[in-house]
């Protein structure tokens, strides 16, 4: 099977340089219509197909992103491996804005939004024990230190349903629930990507310390902003590291994420 990496880029990410034979690909889904049109082209001899979650001129909310049409084109164009890029904030000192965290696990707390592709007439439970695919997020590990970036492997991502940042009483909560990192948008795409058997890997840029931290003050966009674009340069380089390290001929994932649905359809066939 051929590779097709498939990048959905947060806040301060709406297109990608370098690639070969770029055109912008509209993408007709059941689930209504994607964020944005499709960019593919190829980078280093590997299919490519970048989507930027807010759209372009950032025009959809972390709550309005339609989650589940942006999964169902990049399926449609043949993507096996996704990798999310968000801006983050940190409930850890030693997670600092400008690092990056390459995300395993996550709470979900958001609520006014779809989450399945499943529900009348076929039913589904697939797991999401582990809702990240290891063989991804290893090579954007390598590929984020090949950058030169600080890199932090694992962490628990609470997914907040926004669009305002958390209170401080929140944040303290969320920081002894143990979490690590906060974001408004890897939930449902993570469970999404699962159900439509496409690896996920989560790098999540730390753009602040959320509102717990006693020396800095509440979170504002201006220092978010300052800070995504020193980090909207590293993700780029990270992500040109990823052809090279993933390879045009593509196994079955050892994990199984390109195969969840084996065992998870409840429905009788008819
Ligand atoms: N995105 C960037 N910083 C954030 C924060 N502190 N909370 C939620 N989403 C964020």
């Amino acid at each position: 099977m051929k590779t097709k990496i498939g990048i959905i880029g947060g806040s301060g990410i709406y297109d990608m340089e370098g690639l070969q034979n770029p055109d912008w690909v509209s993408v007709e889904s059941p689930w209504g219509a994607p964020s944005d049109a499709i960019l593919t082209g190829v980078l280093d001899g590997v299919d490519m197909a970048f989507l930027p979650r807010h759209g372009r001129g950032h025009v959809h909310s972390p709550t309005t992103v339609p989650y589940r049409a942006n999964i169902d084109a990049l399926k449609r164009l043949g993507v096996t491996d996704i990798i999310s890029v968000s801006a983050c904030g940190s409930f850890r000192e030693e997670l600092a804005p400008g690092d990056f965290v390459i995300v395993d696990q996550f709470i979900d707390r958001t609520f006014a939004r779809e989450k399945s592709f499943f529900g009348t007439g076929c039913v589904a439970h697939v797991s999401v024990a582990h809702p990240t695919c290891d063989r991804l997020s290893e090579a954007c590990e390598t590929a984020g230190r090949d950058a030169g970036i600080t890199i932090h492997r694992g962490g628990t991502y609470l997914a907040m349903e926004g669009p305002q940042f958390s209170s401080m009483a929140e944040s303290k909560l969320y920081r002894a629930w143990g979490c690590d990192v906060i974001g408004m948008t890897n939930m449902p795409e993570a469970k999404l990507a699962r159900e439509a058997e496409i690896c996920y890997a989560s790098v999540a840029m730390i753009t602040d310390y959320d509102s717990w931290h006693p020396d800095h003050g509440a979170v504002d966009i201006t220092e978010i902003i300052a800070t995504l674009q020193g980090n909207g340069s590293k993700a780029r380089a990270l992500i040109a590291k990823l052809p090279g390290l993933l390879g045009t001929e593509r196994a079955p994932c050892p994990l199984g994420c390109d195969r969840a649905l084996e065992y998870a359809i409840m429905t009788a066939p008819e």
